[in-house]
């Protein structure tokens, strides 16, 4: 079976290729490379000794798009490009919207024309509406609180439309809460650009002495310890949720949301000794002013994916602590290779 990925060279995506490739789906990459490396899917090749084809195409470019499905017999599309900063969502919202949303808008009305109707969609637990209670259901009410939450939001509906307009589409939109970690083999990882917004890789960053310390957004929400409390889940669970999402669309049709976490909500500093206790470095930090728009807590409720899926995580805090340090302590520039001064 022939899978299209898109955003393949991307955190979430090279991990789940490496799950296809091993469970023997063949698989091509279709990314621009706008937050990625195609280095990332030379060390995907290496880690599976399997070959496939990378596509350097933009979801926005019509023609190229239609070109990857008149030269590939496609079952089944993956479709994780997008961007996904909130912050820079909230400062560019019309390049957010014209990524993401055109850029979906563009692959589904191809794969209508070539007559694929099998996708599984990278959502994110950020549809939920604040005021949504925990463990969050995936019948909660839904909201969003910025521009890339507004894209996850809009395409869920869209592809719910999609589904009414004709039957015989089969699709998974895939709520994931707070993907973290690394392939066992420290041979890929997450690779931010710039400084991180995220909670583990900065952490990991200032364990190797990159940045000088942690800033702790807020210690007066209502949690165990007073910071913010989610639901970190290991990145090749995920990997793993999304085979599991595809034997499901494969077989049948219809439209259903699955949240892909754990479970179990783990606040800043329980993260933080977390980290500190599995890779044995301190991890110097102060506490500062809530960062705007945060919430106090989310985790999920993953029963559903566990009963229609069969599938639930299975690597805990320690796991995720020690592999994303195997990441980011074997590559320190991420996948950048060094620079050599020249004089
Ligand atoms: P990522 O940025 O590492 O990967 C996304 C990939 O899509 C990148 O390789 C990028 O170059 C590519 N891309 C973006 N726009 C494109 C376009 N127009 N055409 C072709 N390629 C394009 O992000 P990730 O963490 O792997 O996330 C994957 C998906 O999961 C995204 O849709 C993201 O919104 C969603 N998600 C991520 C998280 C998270 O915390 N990482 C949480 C919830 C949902
Ligand atoms: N945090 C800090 N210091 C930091 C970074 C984060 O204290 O330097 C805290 C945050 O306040 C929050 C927790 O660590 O309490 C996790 O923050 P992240 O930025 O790692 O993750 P978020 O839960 O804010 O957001 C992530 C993704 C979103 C996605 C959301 C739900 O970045 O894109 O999960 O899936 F929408």
């Amino acid at each position: 079976m022939s899978i299209l990925i898109t955003g393949g060279a991307g955190y979430i995506g090279s991990h789940t290729c490496v799950e296809l490739l091993n469970a023997g789906y063949d698989i091509i990459v279709l990314d621009n490379f706008s937050n990625s490396s195609p280095e990332s899917l030379n060390r995907v090749k290496e880690l599976t000794d399997r070959d496939f084809k990378v596509y350097e195409v933009d979801l926005l470019d019509r023609e190229k798009v239609e070109l990857v499905f008149e030269e590939n017999h496609i079952d089944a599309v993956i479709h994780f490009a997008g961007l996904k900063a909130v912050g820079e969502s909230v400062s560019i919202p019309i390049y957010y919207y014209q990524n993401n949303i055109t850029g979906t808008l563009v692959l589904l009305d191809i794969m209508k024309k070539y007559h694929v109707k099998n996708i599984v969609f990278s959502s994110s637990a950020t549809v939920y509406g604040t005021h949504a209670k925990v463990p969050l259901v995936e019948d909660e009410i839904l909201g969003a609180t910025n521009p890339y939450g507004s894209t996850k939001l809009m395409i869920e509906q869209i592809l719910k439309d999609v589904f009414i307009a004709d039957s015989s589409w089969s699709i998974a939109l895939l709520r994931y809460f707070n993907p973290i970690g690394a392939h066992v083999s420290g041979k890929i990882g997450e690779d931010p650009k710039g400084i991180p917004n995220n909670l583990m890789p900065y952490v990991t960053q200032v364990a190797a002495g990159k940045l000088d310390r942690l800033s702790v957004f807020g210690s007066d929400y209502p949690t165990h310890d007073g910071t913010g409390v989610r639901d970190y889940i290991h990145v090749m669970d995920l990997a793993i949720g999304h085979i599991k999402a595809l034997e499901k669309v494969m077989n049948g049709t219809g439209v259903e949301a699955y949240n892909l976490g754990t479970g179990v909500g783990y606040s800043v500093l329980d993260l933080i000794n977390a980290f500190e206790q599995a890779t044995n470095i301190k991890i110097p930090y102060h506490i500062t002013d809530r960062r705007p728009g945060d919430i106090a807590t989310c985790y999920a409720s993953p029963m559903k994916a566990k009963k229609e899926l069969g599938w639930e995580a299975k690597k805990d805090i320690n796991d995720m602590c020690r592999d994303a340090w195997n990441w980011q302590s074997n590559n320190p520039n991420g996948y950048k290779k060094e620079e050599i001064i020249t004089i």
